[in-house]
């Protein structure tokens, strides 16, 4: 195969136009030249320094930092914003560092994300599972009910915080109010990963009738990234403190221990950006977003053939699209959208999902659009359609304390072992199978299918091993 490195890729992938409806948020470089910053993106190179005088320092911020730092919690309403040069993944092992003390009960969404597993992991805490409801027609985990969290409580009283995504990566939102008002009288501390939804703050702000920011329900901690779907650059994200119940001088011990000591400051400048962006032209901005995706929806759902999922807890701006009614699942319609300059955010069993940003324009969604009507008008519409998979996420898998002494094993030779280190399907990155549970032949199968397919998935190593514990149950 021809070499090409990452430099040539990416320049080639840019030279085809390409329509992304994947992170990150901005859609390129038109809102920042649209906006004022095109000498910004002129002299980006000479902006690439480091800590001199006046350029202030992250980890004690007096100066420039600082002052975006209080744009952000302006923004946000928060008591506290801090910028993150590592993404949300930070903020989140900060967060967990923070509130589970080692060998203490945290409870976790099971469908969290890796960076939540290794945050437990690092802390040396002990993760309580609670289960997402499943989303049956479309095969996809949903919401945290507040009903789930309620059994978690009840059942390990001594655990010190609950934490969970909203939205998922699928875009479903949890309650988080009725959350936070339980985790609050059993008088203990609620993170919210909502890596997602950094966005939903302003919706909530701009279009009536819109309550999904977790900072407005009442959570402590609010980790978002900015990247995902604003304006800022990859990596960059920000942490929300909203209430007085977390230390903030522990909170930014933790986040100092693991940050880069060089942080970059093209990624603190685009969350700068991103600040003037929003307090400049945050209603526009959001409106023509909305507008969009109306649009969008509206025309999609004269596609036969083409399902759009409809949640009441789904936030819009993730745009999932089912076509198995035309035979085609989420992997072949990833590929015919690809072959037309589309590229899309995820694939699930039939589900492709369509990231919406900050920087996508009507033209985008256009694209997309006559895309699905040529797809669905080349093909029969089938009476039964591919049944949607069950993602395994959902299986509650026994469970054993967490392996001390561990051993790689061929992945096939797995079944009936503890699991010592993650098994995880990337996108969405969340572990199909964690440590500490029993490794059955459905995973397996199931991890086979996803490798046969040509999916991403961490955690076997180049001799088709994986990790377990020593000892056999
Ligand atoms: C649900 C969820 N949480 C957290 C993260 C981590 O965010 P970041 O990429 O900003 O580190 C991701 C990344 O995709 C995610 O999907």
């Amino acid at each position: 195969m021809e070499k090409r490195g990452v430099c040539q890729f990416l320049l080639d992938h840019a030279t085809r136009a390409p329509i992304s409806f994947h992170m990150p948020g901005h859609k390129g470089e038109a809102i920042y030249r649209g906006n004022g910053y095109g000498r910004f993106l002129d002299q980006m190179m000479d902006c690439d320094i480091t800590e001199i005088p006046g350029a202030d320092n992250l980890f004690q911020t007096e100066g420039i930092i600082k002052e975006t730092m209080e744009r952000y919690a302006k923004l946000y309403e928060a008591k506290e914003s801090y910028l993150l040069i590592n993404g949300s993944s930070a903020g989140l092992i900060a967060a967990i560092l923070t509130c589970a003390p080692a060998g203490g009960e945290i409870i976790m969404a099971r469908n969290c994300h890796k960076s939540i597993f290794n945050g437990v992991s690092l802390a040396g805490a002990e993760p309580v599972y609670a289960y997402p409801q499943l989303i049956a027609d479309y095969g996809i985990s949903g919401e945290i009910t507040a009903d789930e969290i309620t059994r978690c409580l009840s059942e390990h009283p001594g655990s010190s915080a609950v934490i969970l995504p909203s939205p998922n990566y699928y875009g479903v939102c949890s309650d988080i109010k009725a959350i936070a008002q339980l985790v609050h009288d059993a008088g203990k501390i609620l993170i919210v990963d909502q890596a997602h939804g950094a966005h939903l703050k302003f919706f909530d702000s701009y279009i009536e009738g819109r309550t999904k920011a977790a900072e407005n329900l009442g959570a402590d901690i609010v980790i978002d990234s900015v990247h995902k779907t604003l304006a800022s650059y990859t990596q960059s994200a920000i942490v929300n403190l909203c209430s007085d119940k977390v230390d903030k001088y522990e909170f930014e011990d933790k986040l100092q221990l693991i940050e880069s000591t060089s942080p970059s400051y093209l990624l603190m400048a685009s969350l700068d950006i991103n600040a003037d962006l929003l307090e400049r032209k945050g209603k526009d901005l959001i409106w023509q977003w909305e507008e969009n995706l109306q649009y969008f929806y509206r025309r999609a759902a004269e596609i036969e053939g083409l399902r759009v999922m409809d949640h009441p807890l789904l936030d819009h701006t993730k745009i999932n699209l089912d076509m198995s009614a035309c035979g085609i699942d989420g992997l072949h319609l990833e590929e015919l959208l690809m072959k037309q300059g589309i590229f899309v955010e995820l694939v699930t069993g039939n589900i492709v999902m369509c990231m919406t940003g900050i920087g996508n324009k009507r033209y985008d969604f256009d694209r997309l659009l006559s895309a699905l009507r040529e797809i669905a008008s080349n093909r029969q519409i089938t009476i039964n359609s591919a049944p949607a998979k069950q993602p395994l996420t959902q299986k509650k898998l026994a469970q054993k304390p967490l392996p001390r002494q561990k051993e790689r094993i061929k992945l096939k030779e797995a079944a009936g072992r503890v699991c010592a280190s993650s098994i995880i399907p990337y996108p969405p990155g969340i572990p199909i199978i964690c440590p500490g549970e029993i490794i059955d032949q459905e995973i397996l199968n199931y991890v086979r299918e996803l490798r046969e397919k040509g999916e991403k998935v961490i955690g076997i190593d180049d001799q088709d091993r994986v990790v377990v514990g020593k000892e056999r149950v």
